[in-house]
């Protein structure tokens, strides 16, 4: 009896040590190998062919991770179709962009290997290869991860960052999930390619709301600018580029805009502008504007720790079939 207890005391701490192991360490760069070698071409082939198509999908599928992740992990979440999904939450509604280039991934990967490959991986490639092929930075993406089965839209609603917060609740939001003030500044540095809507910003063009505008951190000839491209009562959906000095190159302008008070969001100029950013972001702001391989190198140090965001693994979740539907 005593004895038996023992051992189930060991096997018991045995198991624990385990499980330990497998929670440190539970996404590979090489997951797929046996089963799906040639994955990454694949996902290649067909990102290179959706950016020919229309330059724009690159910074679309880059934030497409991120409004992932953000939400209930790396999942895939934000693709699953229905009324109570994430795409209709506020911040990805009429805006997020990229679930027909998902869907025809997840086509091709399935064709060559079936029911392998969870969507969150292929969103994790797709954004990887959205960087490298606007002329960023490259590196190793870790693999594994499965899909949810369910969506969170009240999730996406408290959990993604507006452009109009402040840098502390921004930065809590990212504290939420793991990451911390470097990844918020380095992450922020994707706004050097892709376009944001004039009601996101037309806040900081004119004083409709009592707050003073036009926003004093906007440069003088970017604010006149943006005042004819996004008149008041105008379509409010027309786009302006986040980085207007090169829209969809992947590089450290977005940092030297914001010295220059050319930051297009409220929430990216205050990384350099705000009060709150003196003892923050200011400083790691100037180092990236200064030095492109310290940007690039922080940015995949903090998009492996945004893909590492409660991944599900083992036998959670699935693996989808379409990545819009949870399997019946
Ligand atoms: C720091 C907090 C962030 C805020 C407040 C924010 C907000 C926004 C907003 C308002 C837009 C424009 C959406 C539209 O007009 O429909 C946008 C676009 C974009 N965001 Fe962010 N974002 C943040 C962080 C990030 C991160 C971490 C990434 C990726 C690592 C990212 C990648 C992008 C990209 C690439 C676009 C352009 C998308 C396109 O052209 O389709 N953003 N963001
Ligand atoms: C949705 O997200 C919120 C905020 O992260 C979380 O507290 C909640 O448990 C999530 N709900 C589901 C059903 O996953
Ligand atoms: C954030 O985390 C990274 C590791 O991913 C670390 O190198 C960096 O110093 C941290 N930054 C802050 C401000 O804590
Ligand atoms: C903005 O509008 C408020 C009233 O709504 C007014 O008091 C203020 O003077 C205006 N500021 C500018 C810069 O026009
Ligand atoms: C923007 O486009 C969406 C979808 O087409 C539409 O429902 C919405 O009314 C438009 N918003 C504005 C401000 O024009
Ligand atoms: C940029 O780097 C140069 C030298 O490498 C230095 O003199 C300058 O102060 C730096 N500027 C900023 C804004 O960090």
């Amino acid at each position: 009896m005593k004895m038996s207890n023992c051992l189930n005391g060991y096997s018991w701490l045995m198991t624990f040590l385990m499980l330990c192991l497998v929670a440190r360490s539970q996404l590979a760069t090489d997951f797929y190998s046996q089963t799906c070698p040639n994955l990454l071409q694949i996902v290649r082939k067909q990102v290179q062919s959706a950016i020919k198509t229309e330059m724009r999908m690159a910074a679309s599928l880059l934030r497409l991770h991120f409004h992932d992740c953000f939400v209930n992990g790396c999942d895939a979440s934000v693709c699953l179709d229905g009324s109570d999904g994430e795409k209709f939450a506020a911040p990805n509604l009429n805006s997020v962009r990229g679930f027909e280039v998902v869907d025809s991934i997840k086509t091709a990967v399935e064709s060559a290997c079936s029911g392998v490959v969870s969507c969150a991986d292929i969103i994790a490639i797709a954004a990887r290869d959205a960087v490298l092929l606007s002329g960023g930075p490259t590196w190793k993406v870790l693999l594994g991860r499965r899909d949810g089965l369910v969506a969170n839209q009240s999730g996406a609603n408290s959990g993604l960052p507006s452009p109009f917060e402040s840098l502390a609740v921004i930065t809590a939001k990212f504290v939420a999930v793991g990451l911390n003030l470097t990844d918020v500044v380095s992450l922020s540095g994707a706004h050097t390619i892709g376009q944001a809507k004039c009601l996101l910003f037309s806040n900081r063009l004119f004083n409709f709301s009592g707050t003073g505008a036009p926003d004093t951190t906007m440069e003088d000839t970017m604010v006149s600018d943006l005042q004819s491209l996004c008149p008041l009562n105008g379509d409010g959906n027309i786009t302006a580029p986040l980085d207007r000095n090169s829209v969809d190159l992947f590089d450290n302008h977005y940092y030297k805009n914001l010295l220059n008070e050319k930051g297009l969001l409220s929430s990216d100029q205050i990384l350099f502008s705000s009060d709150e950013a003196v003892a923050t972001t200011k400083t790691r702001v100037e180092q990236y504007s200064n030095d492109s391989t310290l940007f690039f190198a922080d940015f995949v140090n903090s998009m492996i720790n945004m893909g590492n965001i409660h991944p599900l693994t083992g036998s959670s979740g699935e693996i989808r079939k379409n990545c819009r539907v949870v399997n019946s």
